[in-house]
């Protein structure tokens, strides 16, 4: 069985979305195999996000991702990875669909509520760096 790693971010814990965020993941078939609360360290922020710590907006997203706990969760499913891609929506907060998590609660493209991995590979090294203990 497939498994991912996603995220439920700060805004999505503060503005009190996790029930509704997680109904999502969970009415497509997808099962949690694993999720605890955590407060991201500045090193666990920017392991994770290390492709990106040549992009503009890398501070901002490192402040952003530290700044409150985050649901770190594993799910499983068959095609688990792009499903919950799908389920997120896009990335840019003016591309995000009507009926995905982002196009339905975010209006921010950095503050955008969800991470899923991009890939396999991806999933795994994510799996790994939040979830050592089940490794
Ligand atoms: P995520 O899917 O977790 O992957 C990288 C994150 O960086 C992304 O969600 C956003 O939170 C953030 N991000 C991506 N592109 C931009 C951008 N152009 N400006 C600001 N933040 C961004």
């Amino acid at each position: 069985m497939e498994k991912t790693f996603v995220m439920i971010k700060p805004d999505g814990i503060k503005r009190g979305l996790v029930g509704r965020i997680i109904e999502r993941y969970e009415q497509k078939g997808l099962k949690i195999s694993a999720a605890k609360l955590v407060n991201a360290t500045i090193d666990l922020a920017e392991k994770h996000y290390a492709e990106h710590a040549s992009k503009p907006f890398f501070s901002e997203l490192i402040s952003y991702i530290t700044s409150g706990p985050v649901m770190a969760m594993v799910l499983e499913g068959p095609g688990a990875i792009k499903l919950a891609r799908i389920i997120n929506g896009a990335t840019k907060v003016e591309d995000a669909l009507p009926g995905t998590i982002r196009g339905d609660f975010a209006t921010s493209t950095t503050e955008n509520l969800v991470h899923a991995s991009d890939s396999l590979e991806s999933a795994q090294r994510e799996i790994a760096l939040w979830f050592p203990e089940i490794e």
